[in-house]
């Protein structure tokens, strides 16, 4: 028998999808007191090791408004060969390959096991993918001679077929031609200038280039549809590495006190109306990567006056930022066009100073880019964040999709409304578009530009129950997530490749006998007050905070029970009781706390928070801390400032950071080099243990996180200290008695203190409205 916690583990092992709720209520009563909504957190390109995709076409319910697949919840009649669609009832014959089946020969799709499925189907025009480089030069040598580096090892990770195209820029936009015999040659553009896409279509002669047929099978092989600009890596991969290794540093000399005149904004909207001419409604990505804030033209974020710093945050709450409406305006303009042409924009800004992420983040946002920060290109953090962008499957398949929809189908049982969080904007005229009230299945699609690396959209299902029919019915009922895009990968030589997941969560009727994921609703309601505060109405941080004591007051005050006036007698829920303390750690977070964040490092925080799954976005609100000492073995420890010992090695986990922090006396004897005499082997290997695990968890995470070494005293210390709980701080320590743990130099509250004044607050009413 398997804990409730291991069945919710093991289906978002096998679906890569994550229920609030794993069953649905058995009477109206019960629905009422479901609080919370159904909600599923789903990750589509979820690799499923025991089957890989499935090479023919599904079997559909007949019915046209259902086109339900074919799964292990339809009954099935063998020997008539019939069966029955679970979502509307419909019998249906089987297609005649299914003649030799039997109750000992069942097809995948019918088994248990098998309740996700990829699909591979040919269908629709032959897809090339694309790879647009758009490439800042205004940066150091280093820098520049990194990234050549990690675009030319790129080239090699493509897919044959894959057309790529290279933009440079600086103070001026060269797009480089790539079809030349010999010499190469390239259109230049002025970087203060905006292009309309139909400008641009005259200035390099563009036309859309017609794509062909899909078939299967061995055919000639056609050469893929290219331009002068666009051009299948297999055929210029040595001739575009040589153009990469000659690329220069941008030419026009940067007078003292200036910045270089970088033309991003330019650069960005001639990429986009490049693509927008020849090749809409295909997949492709343009991959900018920046050394610095645009500094002329449309989108500039900042003057090139060196003494006039960037904006901060104090700019932005006083209105003195001149340059952020128009800029971020810009980007969106641009955002908007990919995304309605199903081009995806990703991000890699790597420099100490801000890039404007801020004004740009629509682009990633809108589009489903990726979008990565980090200090220079010459790190790790860069090299393998963005070599991970090409990692395969183990069945050998990009874990890269373009073009998707997700679709949800369900019983007429339910009324859905799903939401995906991120390009919200482009879903909503989406939603919803078949609701046949006559008929017995609702359908709601949405559009997903990107379906990537662990990419989870968060999809609420509100259902509305009709409870006569469902008594009548029985017990199950489900709800079916389709999705669907264009994987890139090897099938790609052959055609298109479409991806249909298939994704069941079957549900029994039962009474809500406590059935919740507990960390699943803690999540819900941090994302929503993440998002209740987008910092484009900014009224400073005491109004965040404000706001969410509020929030959080009202939730406790319903949840909980308590005598009015007695703040001891007061209880939380048990479906909330992770809530407060998820809430005193986003107060605390990154998300909130703008004011030790500048506008570009809230930006990117926020961006990946709404896209991470569940795990890992509890991991950005209440780091993990493991201690590894010599009296046993490594342990997760309270994320508290009394875990800190000077006898221990910490590892905090924050997700955007790996921090090692030696505690005081392990750092006096590294620092002897005991750990280098062989009578204290035993003290190597506790050195080298979190060291080996931070190494696993930087292997693995997309972005790659940044890794701290540190230790007591170190200024690097500061990122652990600000994230544990201030059990003992310079005010409170003697009052304690307590000798062990850190003190913290804090005017913070710390976790007792601030659950203590919420409990006064809650049987007060103090903020009743
Ligand atoms: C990149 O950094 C490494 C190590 O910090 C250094 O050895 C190397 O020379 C740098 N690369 C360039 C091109 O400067
Ligand atoms: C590509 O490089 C080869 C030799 O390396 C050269 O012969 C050819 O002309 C180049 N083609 C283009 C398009 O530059
Ligand atoms: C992305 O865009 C949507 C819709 O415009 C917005 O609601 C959301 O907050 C944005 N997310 C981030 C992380 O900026
Ligand atoms: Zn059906």
């Amino acid at each position: 028998m398997t804990t409730y916690l291991e069945f919710i583990q093991q289906n978002e092992e096998r679906d890569g999808v994550r229920f609030s709720w794993n069953v649905w209520p058995s009477s109206r009563l019960e629905a009422t007191r479901m609080v919370v909504p159904v909600a599923a957190l789903f990750t589509p390109l979820k690799e499923r090791p025991d089957l890989p995709p499935i090479q023919y076409e599904p079997v559909l319910c007949s019915r046209t408004t259902c086109r339900a697949v074919l799964n292990p919840l339809c009954q099935v009649d063998y020997r008539a060969k019939l069966w029955a669609c679970n979502f509307c009832y419909q019998r249906n014959q089987f297609p005649p390959t299914y003649a030799g089946i039997s109750e000992l020969n069942q097809p995948a799709e019918l088994l248990p096991q098998f309740s996700s499925i990829e699909y591979v189907v040919l269908r629709g025009p032959q897809m090339p993918l694309i790879f647009l480089y758009v490439v800042d030069t205004c940066m150091e040598d280093e820098d520049l001679q990194a990234l050549k580096e990690s675009m030319q090892m790129s080239l090699s990770l493509l897919p044959p077929t894959a057309l790529v195209g290279l933009i440079t820029f600086g103070r001026m936009v060269q797009v480089h031609e790539l079809g030349c015999e010999g010499i190469s040659k390239s259109y230049v553009f002025r970087g203060t200038k905006d292009l309309s896409a139909k400008q641009l279509q005259e200035m390099l002669g563009l036309s859309k280039v017609p794509v062909t047929q899909a078939t299967r099978g061995p055919q000639v092989q056609q050469p893929p549809p290219s331009n002068r600009f666009l051009q299948p890596v297999q055929k210029i991969d040595m001739n575009l590495t040589d153009l990469l290794g000659e690329l220069q540093r941008d030419p026009w000399p940067v007078p003292q006190g200036k910045r270089p005149l970088r033309s991003s904004g330019v650069a960005l909207s001639i990429a986009v109306g490049l693509l927008e001419c020849t090749f809409p409604n295909t997949g492709a990505r343009i991959m900018m990567f920046i050394g610095g804030p645009a500094t002329q033209g449309p989108g500039m974020v900042v003057g090139d006056e060196l003494k006039t710093p960037i904006r901060s945050w104090h700019d932005i709450e006083k209105d003195n930022a001149k340059y952020v409406k128009k800029g971020t305006k810009h980007f969106e303009a641009l955002a908007n066009r990919a995304a309605a042409t199903g081009h995806v924009i990703d991000i890699y800004a790597c420099a100490l100073d801000q890039t404007g992420l801020m004004e740009m983040k629509c682009c990633p946002n809108l589009t489903g880019g990726y979008m990565v920060m980090g200090d220079s290109f010459n790190t790790s953090l860069f090299k393998q964040t963005f070599q991970r962008v090409f990692t395969k499957d183990m069945h050998g398949q990009f874990k890269m999709g373009f073009g998707g929809t997700l679709e949800i189908k369900r019983a007429q049982l339910f009324k859905v409304c799903c939401f995906i969080f991120y390009s919200a904007k482009l879903i909503k005229k989406e939603i919803c578009i078949t609701e046949h009230e006559n008929g017995k299945m609702f359908t709601e699609k949405a559009k997903i530009l990107d379906i990537s690396i662990q990419r989870s959209f968060q999809v609420y299902l509100i259902f509305k129950i009709k409870y006569n029919i469902c008594i009548r019915r029985g017990s199950c009922q489900s709800v079916c997530l389709v999705s669907a895009g264009h994987r890139a990968g090897q099938c790609l030589m052959e055609g298109s490749h479409l991806i249909l997941h298939i994704i069941l969560a079957d549900c029994l009727l039962v009474s809500l006998t406590l059935l919740f994921d507990k960390l699943f609703l803690a999540y819900q309601i941090l994302s929503s007050n993440v998002l209740l505060w987008p910092l484009l109405h900014f009224d400073g941080p005491s109004f965040c905070q404000h706001l969410l004591s509020e929030t959080l007051v009202k939730k406790c005050q319903k949840f909980g029970e308590y005598h009015k006036d007695d703040p001891s007698s007061f209880r939380f829920s048990e479906t909330f009781s992770l809530y407060p303390q998820f809430m005193f750690h986003l107060r605390r977070s990154p998300f909130l706390q703008v004011f030790n964040n500048s506008p570009d490092e809230s930006s990117y925080y926020r961006h990946h928070f709404m896209r991470q799954d569940l795990t890992q976005s509890l991991i950005m609100i209440q780091p993990i801390l493991y201690a590894y000492s010599f009296s046993g073995p490594p342990e997760p420890v309270l994320l508290d400032s009394s875990s800190i010992l000077a006898d221990r090695i910490l590892l905090m986990d924050t997700f955007f950071q790996i921090l090692i922090y030696h505690g005081e006396t392990i750092a006096q004897w590294r620092k002897s080099g005991y750990q280098d005499m062989p009578e204290y082997e035993n003290f190597r290997h506790l050195l080298q243990a979190p060291v080996d695990d931070a190494q696993e968890i930087l292997h693995s995470r997309f972005p790659m996180p940044r890794y701290i070494d540190t230790e007591h005293g170190g200024s690097q210390a500061r990122f652990l200290l600000s994230k544990v709980n201030p059990s003992q701080t310079h005010n409170n320590m003697y009052a304690w008695g307590q000798e062990s743990g850190a003190p913290i130099l804090t005017d913070d509250v710390s976790l007792q203190v601030f659950m203590d004044h919420l409990k006064t607050c809650c049987v007060k009413c103090c903020l009743k409205s």
